[in-house]
Protein backbone atom coordinates (compact mmCIF):
# COMPACT_ATOMS: atom_id res chain seq x y z
CA UNK A 1 0.00 0.00 0.00
CA UNK A 2 1.35 3.34 -0.79
CA UNK A 3 1.02 5.48 2.56
CA UNK A 4 3.11 9.09 1.30
CA UNK A 5 2.35 10.91 -1.43
CA UNK A 6 5.70 11.40 -3.81
CA UNK A 7 5.68 15.19 -2.71
CA UNK A 8 6.45 14.08 1.05
CA UNK A 9 9.67 13.19 -0.05
CA UNK A 10 10.81 16.60 0.40
CA UNK A 11 9.26 16.66 4.09
CA UNK A 12 10.88 15.63 7.51
CA UNK A 13 9.40 15.51 10.56
CA UNK A 14 10.06 18.78 12.43
CA UNK A 15 14.50 18.65 13.49
CA UNK A 16 13.57 20.19 17.10
CA UNK A 17 10.36 18.01 17.42
CA UNK A 18 12.73 14.81 16.44
CA UNK A 19 14.80 15.72 18.93
CA UNK A 20 12.77 16.13 21.52
CA UNK A 21 11.10 12.46 20.80
CA UNK A 22 15.11 11.28 21.07
CA UNK A 23 15.05 12.67 24.63
CA UNK A 24 12.09 11.42 25.25
CA UNK A 25 12.94 7.52 24.54
CA UNK A 26 16.07 8.28 26.69
CA UNK A 27 14.07 10.13 29.46
CA UNK A 28 11.33 6.82 29.13
CA UNK A 29 14.17 4.63 29.65
CA UNK A 30 15.14 6.36 33.27
CA UNK A 31 17.82 8.91 31.68
CA UNK A 32 17.69 12.38 33.46
CA UNK A 33 17.89 14.11 30.02
CA UNK A 34 17.85 17.94 29.97
CA UNK A 35 16.15 18.80 26.76
CA UNK A 36 16.62 22.29 25.16
CA UNK A 37 15.26 20.95 21.76
CA UNK A 38 11.62 22.58 21.47
CA UNK A 39 11.24 26.26 21.15
CA UNK A 40 8.28 27.35 23.23
CA UNK A 41 8.27 29.36 26.44
CA UNK A 42 8.44 28.12 29.76
CA UNK A 43 5.93 30.28 30.88
CA UNK A 44 2.24 29.86 31.57
CA UNK A 45 -0.16 31.90 29.43
CA UNK A 46 -1.32 34.59 31.68
CA UNK A 47 -4.03 34.39 33.67
CA UNK A 48 -6.41 37.44 32.31
CA UNK A 49 -5.77 35.99 28.78
CA UNK A 50 -7.21 32.66 29.94
CA UNK A 51 -10.08 34.16 31.66
CA UNK A 52 -10.94 36.21 28.78
CA UNK A 53 -10.73 32.51 26.74
CA UNK A 54 -13.05 31.47 29.60
CA UNK A 55 -15.43 34.46 29.24
CA UNK A 56 -15.59 34.03 25.33
CA UNK A 57 -17.03 30.23 25.59
CA UNK A 58 -19.42 31.13 27.94
CA UNK A 59 -20.85 33.66 26.19
CA UNK A 60 -21.11 31.82 22.86
CA UNK A 61 -18.23 32.22 20.98
CA UNK A 62 -18.26 28.71 19.62
CA UNK A 63 -19.41 28.70 16.41
CA UNK A 64 -17.43 29.35 13.20
CA UNK A 65 -15.85 32.52 12.85
CA UNK A 66 -15.29 34.24 9.52
CA UNK A 67 -12.71 32.40 7.71
CA UNK A 68 -9.66 35.98 7.81
CA UNK A 69 -9.97 35.89 11.21
CA UNK A 70 -12.54 37.16 13.93
CA UNK A 71 -13.59 41.34 13.59
CA UNK A 72 -12.65 41.86 17.39
CA UNK A 73 -9.17 40.02 16.83
CA UNK A 74 -8.37 41.49 13.46
CA UNK A 75 -9.33 45.12 15.09
CA UNK A 76 -6.97 44.00 17.86
CA UNK A 77 -4.15 43.33 15.58
CA UNK A 78 -4.58 47.04 13.81
CA UNK A 79 -4.42 48.39 16.74
CA UNK A 80 -1.38 46.65 18.27
CA UNK A 81 0.42 47.14 14.61
CA UNK A 82 -0.69 51.19 15.06
CA UNK A 83 0.49 51.57 18.14
CA UNK A 84 3.66 49.19 18.32
CA UNK A 85 5.22 49.38 14.96
CA UNK A 86 3.70 52.44 13.41
CA UNK A 87 2.16 50.60 10.82
CA UNK A 88 -1.78 51.40 9.31
CA UNK A 89 -3.62 48.08 8.25
CA UNK A 90 -7.20 47.97 7.70
CA UNK A 91 -9.24 44.86 8.85
CA UNK A 92 -9.17 43.15 5.53
CA UNK A 93 -5.70 43.23 5.15
CA UNK A 94 -4.86 41.22 8.06
CA UNK A 95 -5.69 37.70 8.28
CA UNK A 96 -5.88 35.35 11.25
CA UNK A 97 -4.71 31.73 10.78
CA UNK A 98 -3.75 28.75 13.03
CA UNK A 99 -0.50 30.06 14.15
CA UNK A 100 1.81 31.92 12.09
CA UNK A 101 3.14 29.24 10.60
CA UNK A 102 -0.12 28.56 8.74
CA UNK A 103 0.46 32.89 7.61
CA UNK A 104 3.65 31.52 6.13
CA UNK A 105 2.12 28.43 4.05
CA UNK A 106 -1.19 30.28 3.10
CA UNK A 107 1.56 32.96 1.18
CA UNK A 108 3.83 30.74 -0.29
CA UNK A 109 0.52 28.18 -1.31
CA UNK A 110 -1.22 31.72 -2.44
CA UNK A 111 1.60 32.94 -4.45
CA UNK A 112 4.39 30.72 -5.81
CA UNK A 113 4.46 29.24 -8.69
CA UNK A 114 6.59 25.86 -9.61
CA UNK A 115 10.39 26.63 -10.37
CA UNK A 116 10.04 29.95 -8.91
CA UNK A 117 12.60 30.63 -6.20
CA UNK A 118 12.11 31.74 -2.67
CA UNK A 119 15.63 33.12 -0.51
CA UNK A 120 16.27 31.89 2.92
CA UNK A 121 18.48 33.06 5.11
CA UNK A 122 20.69 30.48 6.92
CA UNK A 123 20.23 29.59 9.26
CA UNK A 124 16.45 29.86 8.56
CA UNK A 125 13.39 28.34 10.80
CA UNK A 126 13.24 24.85 8.51
CA UNK A 127 9.86 24.71 7.90
CA UNK A 128 10.69 27.75 5.42
CA UNK A 129 12.26 25.38 3.03
CA UNK A 130 10.22 23.05 3.92
CA UNK A 131 7.06 24.66 2.41
CA UNK A 132 8.77 25.99 -0.11
CA UNK A 133 9.93 22.44 -1.45
CA UNK A 134 6.29 20.76 -1.17
CA UNK A 135 4.90 23.35 -3.70
CA UNK A 136 7.26 22.91 -5.74
CA UNK A 137 9.32 26.20 -5.53
CA UNK A 138 13.24 26.52 -5.27
CA UNK A 139 15.02 27.24 -2.32
CA UNK A 140 17.57 29.57 -2.82
CA UNK A 141 20.12 29.31 -0.24
CA UNK A 142 21.67 32.27 1.25
CA UNK A 143 23.96 31.59 4.00
CA UNK A 144 25.12 34.44 6.57
CA UNK A 145 27.94 34.13 8.56
CA UNK A 146 28.73 34.39 12.57
CA UNK A 147 30.95 37.22 11.61
CA UNK A 148 27.93 39.36 9.99
CA UNK A 149 25.89 38.38 13.04
CA UNK A 150 23.94 35.70 10.96
CA UNK A 151 22.69 38.84 8.81
CA UNK A 152 21.39 38.99 5.03
CA UNK A 153 23.79 41.55 3.94
CA UNK A 154 22.60 44.05 0.75
CA UNK A 155 25.27 42.76 -1.03
CA UNK A 156 24.28 39.01 -0.67
CA UNK A 157 21.01 40.02 -1.34
CA UNK A 158 21.73 41.82 -4.88
CA UNK A 159 23.66 38.82 -6.19
CA UNK A 160 20.95 36.02 -5.45
CA UNK A 161 18.19 38.07 -6.68
CA UNK A 162 16.81 36.73 -10.50
CA UNK A 163 14.04 36.94 -12.82
CA UNK A 164 12.18 34.16 -10.88
CA UNK A 165 12.90 35.08 -7.57
CA UNK A 166 9.72 35.68 -6.34
CA UNK A 167 9.89 36.21 -2.05
CA UNK A 168 12.42 36.94 -0.01
CA UNK A 169 11.68 34.95 4.02
CA UNK A 170 13.11 37.56 6.26
CA UNK A 171 13.32 36.87 10.35
CA UNK A 172 14.10 39.37 13.15
CA UNK A 173 14.79 38.26 16.11
CA UNK A 174 15.50 35.13 14.23
CA UNK A 175 15.22 31.96 14.76
CA UNK A 176 17.76 30.17 15.13
CA UNK A 177 20.87 32.45 15.75
CA UNK A 178 18.53 35.35 17.36
CA UNK A 179 19.68 37.60 14.24
CA UNK A 180 18.53 41.43 14.61
CA UNK A 181 18.41 44.20 12.12
CA UNK A 182 17.74 47.48 13.09
CA UNK A 183 16.28 50.25 10.71
CA UNK A 184 19.13 51.14 8.86
CA UNK A 185 19.85 47.27 7.85
CA UNK A 186 16.48 46.74 6.95
CA UNK A 187 16.27 49.79 4.97
CA UNK A 188 19.86 48.84 3.13
CA UNK A 189 17.75 45.45 2.20
CA UNK A 190 14.49 47.89 1.30
CA UNK A 191 16.95 49.62 -1.20
CA UNK A 192 18.19 46.24 -3.04
CA UNK A 193 14.72 45.15 -3.04
CA UNK A 194 13.42 48.54 -4.28
CA UNK A 195 15.14 47.53 -7.70
CA UNK A 196 13.43 44.24 -8.26
CA UNK A 197 9.73 44.87 -8.18
CA UNK A 198 8.98 40.96 -8.67
CA UNK A 199 10.15 39.96 -5.12
CA UNK A 200 7.78 39.91 -2.14
CA UNK A 201 8.73 40.16 1.84
CA UNK A 202 7.73 37.79 4.43
CA UNK A 203 9.03 39.64 7.44
CA UNK A 204 8.67 37.18 10.56
CA UNK A 205 8.06 39.15 13.59
CA UNK A 206 7.11 36.36 15.83
CA UNK A 207 10.13 37.00 18.17
CA UNK A 208 9.40 40.86 17.75
CA UNK A 209 9.36 41.28 21.92
CA UNK A 210 12.01 38.96 22.85
CA UNK A 211 14.99 41.40 21.49
CA UNK A 212 17.82 41.95 23.90
CA UNK A 213 20.42 44.81 25.15
CA UNK A 214 17.36 48.09 24.91
CA UNK A 215 17.35 47.34 21.18
CA UNK A 216 14.43 48.94 19.45
CA UNK A 217 12.66 46.89 17.60
CA UNK A 218 11.75 48.02 13.89
CA UNK A 219 9.18 45.98 11.91
CA UNK A 220 10.49 45.53 7.98
CA UNK A 221 7.70 47.52 7.13
CA UNK A 222 8.25 50.39 9.27
CA UNK A 223 11.77 50.31 7.75
CA UNK A 224 10.66 50.16 4.37
CA UNK A 225 7.41 52.08 3.81
CA UNK A 226 7.66 52.13 0.02
CA UNK A 227 7.43 48.13 -0.12
CA UNK A 228 3.73 48.06 1.64
CA UNK A 229 2.72 46.53 -1.72
CA UNK A 230 4.35 43.58 -1.54
CA UNK A 231 5.29 43.25 2.51
CA UNK A 232 3.71 40.56 4.71
CA UNK A 233 4.15 41.17 7.97
CA UNK A 234 4.14 38.15 10.05
CA UNK A 235 3.52 37.50 13.61
CA UNK A 236 1.60 35.80 16.34
CA UNK A 237 0.38 35.24 20.10
CA UNK A 238 2.59 32.06 20.77
CA UNK A 239 6.02 33.20 21.63
CA UNK A 240 5.23 36.99 23.25
CA UNK A 241 2.75 35.51 25.54
CA UNK A 242 3.42 32.04 26.10
CA UNK A 243 0.69 30.75 24.28
CA UNK A 244 1.90 28.11 21.36
CA UNK A 245 -0.72 25.95 22.33
CA UNK A 246 -3.57 28.32 21.28
CA UNK A 247 -2.48 27.70 17.93
CA UNK A 248 -3.17 31.79 16.72
CA UNK A 249 -0.80 34.21 14.20
CA UNK A 250 -1.58 36.55 11.94
CA UNK A 251 -0.34 38.31 8.39
CA UNK A 252 -0.64 42.03 7.34
CA UNK A 253 -0.31 42.95 3.76
CA UNK A 254 -1.72 43.92 0.68
CA UNK A 255 -5.41 43.26 0.31
CA UNK A 256 -4.96 41.13 -2.79
CA UNK A 257 -2.77 39.00 -1.21
CA UNK A 258 -4.37 38.61 2.35
CA UNK A 259 -7.70 38.07 0.03
CA UNK A 260 -5.90 34.71 -2.01
CA UNK A 261 -4.56 33.75 1.62
CA UNK A 262 -7.99 33.55 3.02
CA UNK A 263 -9.08 31.92 0.07
CA UNK A 264 -6.52 28.85 0.43
CA UNK A 265 -7.11 29.06 4.34
CA UNK A 266 -11.11 28.75 3.54
CA UNK A 267 -10.42 25.40 1.97
CA UNK A 268 -8.43 23.59 4.32
CA UNK A 269 -8.91 24.82 8.06
CA UNK A 270 -11.45 27.85 7.66
CA UNK A 271 -10.76 30.07 10.74
CA UNK A 272 -8.64 29.40 13.62
CA UNK A 273 -10.28 28.28 16.87
CA UNK A 274 -12.73 31.19 18.20
CA UNK A 275 -11.77 30.82 21.89
CA UNK A 276 -8.58 31.48 20.73
CA UNK A 277 -8.87 34.67 19.17
CA UNK A 278 -11.17 36.08 21.91
CA UNK A 279 -7.91 34.74 23.82
CA UNK A 280 -5.30 36.83 21.65
CA UNK A 281 -7.63 40.26 21.44
CA UNK A 282 -7.10 40.14 25.04
CA UNK A 283 -3.38 39.59 25.00
CA UNK A 284 -2.88 42.17 22.37
CA UNK A 285 -5.20 44.56 24.39
CA UNK A 286 -4.42 43.91 27.09
CA UNK A 287 -1.26 44.63 29.84
CA UNK A 288 1.70 44.09 28.65
CA UNK A 289 3.80 43.60 31.87
CA UNK A 290 4.29 39.70 31.21
CA UNK A 291 5.65 40.30 28.15
CA UNK A 292 8.30 42.56 29.75
CA UNK A 293 8.55 39.81 32.28
CA UNK A 294 9.11 36.97 29.91
CA UNK A 295 11.59 39.02 27.84
CA UNK A 296 13.88 39.94 30.70
CA UNK A 297 13.79 36.20 31.94
CA UNK A 298 15.08 35.18 28.66
CA UNK A 299 17.67 37.66 27.97
CA UNK A 300 18.83 36.85 31.85
CA UNK A 301 19.36 32.78 30.11
CA UNK A 302 20.70 33.94 27.02
CA UNK A 303 23.46 36.17 29.58
CA UNK A 304 23.81 32.54 31.59
CA UNK A 305 24.13 29.92 28.13
CA UNK A 306 26.94 33.10 26.55
CA UNK A 307 28.63 33.30 29.79
CA UNK A 308 29.37 29.39 30.38
CA UNK A 309 29.32 28.53 26.01
CA UNK A 310 32.43 31.26 26.18
CA UNK A 311 34.30 29.03 29.20
CA UNK A 312 34.38 25.96 26.93
CA UNK A 313 37.50 25.73 24.75
CA UNK A 314 36.42 24.84 21.24
CA UNK A 315 33.20 26.51 21.22
CA UNK A 316 32.30 29.84 18.99
CA UNK A 317 29.59 32.30 19.62
CA UNK A 318 27.66 35.05 18.10
CA UNK A 319 25.87 35.91 21.11
CA UNK A 320 21.79 36.04 19.78
CA UNK A 321 20.36 39.50 19.54
CA UNK A 322 17.14 38.13 20.71
CA UNK A 323 14.71 34.98 20.26
CA UNK A 324 15.05 32.11 22.69
CA UNK A 325 18.10 29.91 21.41
CA UNK A 326 21.69 30.31 21.29
CA UNK A 327 23.08 28.95 18.12
CA UNK A 328 26.83 27.53 19.15
CA UNK A 329 29.64 26.76 16.39
CA UNK A 330 31.24 23.03 17.07
CA UNK A 331 33.74 23.32 14.11
CA UNK A 332 36.48 22.62 16.25
CA UNK A 333 35.02 19.20 17.57
CA UNK A 334 34.68 17.93 13.95
CA UNK A 335 36.77 14.70 13.71
CA UNK A 336 36.88 14.27 17.53
CA UNK A 337 37.05 10.80 18.86
CA UNK A 338 35.35 9.44 21.66
CA UNK A 339 35.89 7.48 24.34
CA UNK A 340 34.11 4.38 22.55
CA UNK A 341 35.92 5.42 18.87
CA UNK A 342 33.10 6.83 17.89
CA UNK A 343 34.38 9.78 15.37
CA UNK A 344 31.91 13.10 15.20
CA UNK A 345 31.39 13.91 11.62
CA UNK A 346 29.70 16.77 11.62
CA UNK A 347 27.51 18.43 14.04
CA UNK A 348 24.34 16.16 13.60
CA UNK A 349 26.97 13.47 15.42
CA UNK A 350 27.77 16.06 18.18
CA UNK A 351 23.85 16.86 18.84
CA UNK A 352 24.01 12.54 19.35
CA UNK A 353 27.36 12.57 21.37
CA UNK A 354 25.69 15.46 23.23
CA UNK A 355 22.66 13.67 24.00
CA UNK A 356 24.30 10.30 24.41
CA UNK A 357 26.99 11.36 26.65
CA UNK A 358 25.89 14.08 28.38
CA UNK A 359 22.14 13.70 27.95
CA UNK A 360 21.45 17.38 26.48
CA UNK A 361 19.31 17.52 23.37
CA UNK A 362 20.14 20.17 21.35
CA UNK A 363 19.55 20.59 17.72
CA UNK A 364 22.71 20.27 14.88
CA UNK A 365 22.69 23.60 13.04
CA UNK A 366 22.26 21.68 9.72
CA UNK A 367 18.41 21.33 10.73
CA UNK A 368 18.73 25.16 9.84
CA UNK A 369 20.92 25.04 6.72
CA UNK A 370 24.18 26.22 8.50
CA UNK A 371 26.80 23.93 9.78
CA UNK A 372 28.39 22.78 12.24
CA UNK A 373 26.19 24.56 14.90
CA UNK A 374 24.04 23.43 17.84
CA UNK A 375 21.06 25.29 18.85
CA UNK A 376 20.12 25.13 22.06
CA UNK A 377 16.64 26.58 23.18
CA UNK A 378 16.71 28.97 26.34
CA UNK A 379 13.55 28.61 26.94
CA UNK A 380 13.76 26.55 29.83
CA UNK A 381 14.49 27.37 33.89
CA UNK A 382 17.69 28.98 34.77
CA UNK A 383 18.77 25.84 36.90
CA UNK A 384 18.63 23.56 33.77
CA UNK A 385 20.43 25.54 31.57
CA UNK A 386 23.46 25.72 34.26
CA UNK A 387 23.04 22.26 34.86
CA UNK A 388 22.99 21.60 31.04
CA UNK A 389 26.18 23.72 30.34
CA UNK A 390 27.63 22.04 32.93
CA UNK A 391 27.29 18.64 31.57
CA UNK A 392 28.69 20.02 28.10
CA UNK A 393 31.75 20.93 29.51
CA UNK A 394 32.20 17.80 30.85
CA UNK A 395 31.05 15.72 28.19
CA UNK A 396 33.30 18.07 25.83
CA UNK A 397 36.50 17.79 28.08
CA UNK A 398 36.36 13.69 27.35
CA UNK A 399 36.53 13.94 23.09
CA UNK A 400 39.64 13.32 21.89
CA UNK A 401 40.71 16.34 19.34
CA UNK A 402 42.36 16.41 16.31
CA UNK A 403 46.24 17.36 16.80
CA UNK A 404 45.37 20.51 14.65
CA UNK A 405 43.45 22.19 17.52
CA UNK A 406 45.75 20.97 20.79
C1 LIG B 1 10.68 32.00 13.19
C2 LIG B 1 9.38 31.37 13.56
N1 LIG B 1 8.28 31.73 12.89
C3 LIG B 1 7.09 31.18 13.16
C4 LIG B 1 6.96 30.23 14.16
C5 LIG B 1 5.62 29.57 14.37
O1 LIG B 1 4.84 30.18 15.31
P1 LIG B 1 3.34 29.70 15.57
O2 LIG B 1 3.35 28.99 16.87
O3 LIG B 1 2.57 30.98 15.64
O4 LIG B 1 2.91 28.84 14.45
C6 LIG B 1 8.07 29.82 14.88
C7 LIG B 1 7.95 28.78 15.91
O5 LIG B 1 8.86 28.10 16.30
C8 LIG B 1 9.32 30.42 14.58
O6 LIG B 1 10.43 30.05 15.24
Amino acid sequence: MKYAASRLAVVQPSASMAVSGMAKALTDEGHDVIDLGLGEPDFDTPAHIVEAAHAAALAGKTRYEPTGGAPELKQAIARKLARENDLTYAPDEIIVSNGAKQVIYNALMATLDPGEEVMHCAPYFDIYKTITLVLGGVPKILSCSAADGFRLTPEALEQAIGESTRWLLLNSPSNPAGATYDKAQLAALGEVLARHPQVFVLADEIYEHIIFDDQPFTSFATACPDLRDRTLTVNGVSKAFAMTGWRIGYGAGPRELINAMTTVQSQVTSGACAIAQAAAAAALDGPQDDVRRFREAFERRRNLVVAEAEKIPGLTLAPPGGAFYTFIGCEEFIGATAHDGTVIEDDIGFAKYLLNEGKVAAVPGSAYGLSPFIRFSTATSDEKLSQAMTRMADCLSKLTTSPSRN
